[in-house]
């Protein structure tokens, strides 16, 4: 079966057709990073209008890249939440429009269990059961997965996300849109012995998180430095080490409460080769395997919302007619009975 996968939750355009029988034949991506740069973050009307521009030019991208025509596709797959609400109407409204006119059903997604099973893409796969760790602009989460709509929250921010932590101190920093990246970059020459920040919550029990405080740290840090870009990487460097510190600690406490051996790690901060990195170092010295999704799908993507849409729909092939999107969505009210 074929399935196109759109996604438009937020400032990326990803367009993508997965085939069960043949794998990912082809995604196409536009990323709205220069049009809000300016702004230094998303500024949702533009967002919006941008994906209304972009959806219709990537989906016969998509098309001719896989050498399908649209009359193959046996259904769509759209991120319903959670997400910016005019984003998600553009990507929900094309969706359902094309379903109908083409007779199938279009299937509405939410975006972080298509995060949470991006790994699935790769050869390296996860099976379930495992846990899970999301870390992106909105969530930070380790969810017990047992299966497609098995979903057990184990711990979640109290309050920023970490890729929310990592945009915010990076605008502080004076660093460049989109934060995440561009702090990381400053860290790799930073000095990792000249600061040590806390890892916030780790000696409580339980897997929640807190990365507000973090941020206000590394302003207080900055201020009492002259502000010179080696005062800037050298703050970037221990914020970048008490976040990552901080997230392997809980996916380790979560990991041993369960008693489960594989640990998935996705969504957009997975992309940070310094996580990626510490989650690999502790793999290889434990029995713990460790996926992630290639770093092209950590951030948003069209490829994790068709693979999603496909499990979903052989899980259960009954859609709704509506245009059903979610700006709050938690992922328990997915689960199956
Ligand atoms: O999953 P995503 O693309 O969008 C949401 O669903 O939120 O995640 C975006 C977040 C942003 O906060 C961005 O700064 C962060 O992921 N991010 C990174 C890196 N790449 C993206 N954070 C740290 N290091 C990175 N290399
Ligand atoms: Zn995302």
């Amino acid at each position: 079966m074929l399935i196109l996968g759109i996604e438009t939750s937020c400032d990326e355009t990803g367009l993508a057709l997965y085939d069960s029988d043949e794998g990912l034949l082809a995604h196409r991506l536009h990323s709205q990073i220069s049009l809000h740069k300016e702004h230094g973050g998303i500024v949702p009307e533009l967002a919006s209008r941008d994906h209304v521009r972009r959806i219709t030019p990537l989906f016969n991208e998509v098309l001719l890249a896989s050498n399908r025509v649209r009359a193959d596709i046996d259904a769509i797959a759209y991120t319903a939440g959670p997400g910016l609400i005019g984003a998600l109407l553009v990507g929900a409204s094309f969706a359902r429009a094309l379903a109908f006119s083409l007779e199938i059903p279009a299937l509405a997604i939410h975006h972080m269990e298509a995060h949470l099973l991006a790994p699935m893409l790769e050869e390296k796969a996860p099976t379930f059961p495992f846990v899970a760790l999301l870390v992106s602009g909105g969530h930070t989460q380790l969810v017990r997965v047992d299966g497609i709509g098995q979903y057990e929250l184990m711990g979640e921010s109290v309050d920023d996300a970490a890729g929310e932590a990592f945009d915010k101190t990076a605008k502080m920093l004076g660093l460049d849109y989109p934060g995440g990246p561009a702090l990381a970059k400053s860290a790799v020459d930073g000095d990792s012995q000249r600061f040590r920040f806390p890892r916030p919550m780790t000696n409580r029990p339980g897997c929640d998180f807190s990365f507000s405080g973090l941020k206000t740290h590394a302003l207080t840090t900055f201020r009492a430095t002259e502000g010179n870009e080696q005062d800037k990487r050298d703050v970037a460097r221990a914020f970048e080490d008490a976040v990552v510190d901080t997230l392997f600690i809980k996916c380790r406490r979560a990991l041993e409460a369960t008693g489960l051996t594989q640990l998935v790690v996705a969504g957009g901060v997975s992309a940070n080769t310094s996580l990626r990195q510490r989650m690999a170092d502790y793999s290889q010295q434990s029995s713990i395997q460790v996926y992630f999704p290639r770093n092209e799908f950590c951030t948003d993507n069209g490829a994790m919302i068709a693979y999603a849409g496909y499990r979903r729909f052989e899980l259960n092939p009954e859609t709704s007619n509506g245009i059903d999107v979610r700006p709050r969505w938690p992922l328990s009210e997915l689960n199956v009975a």
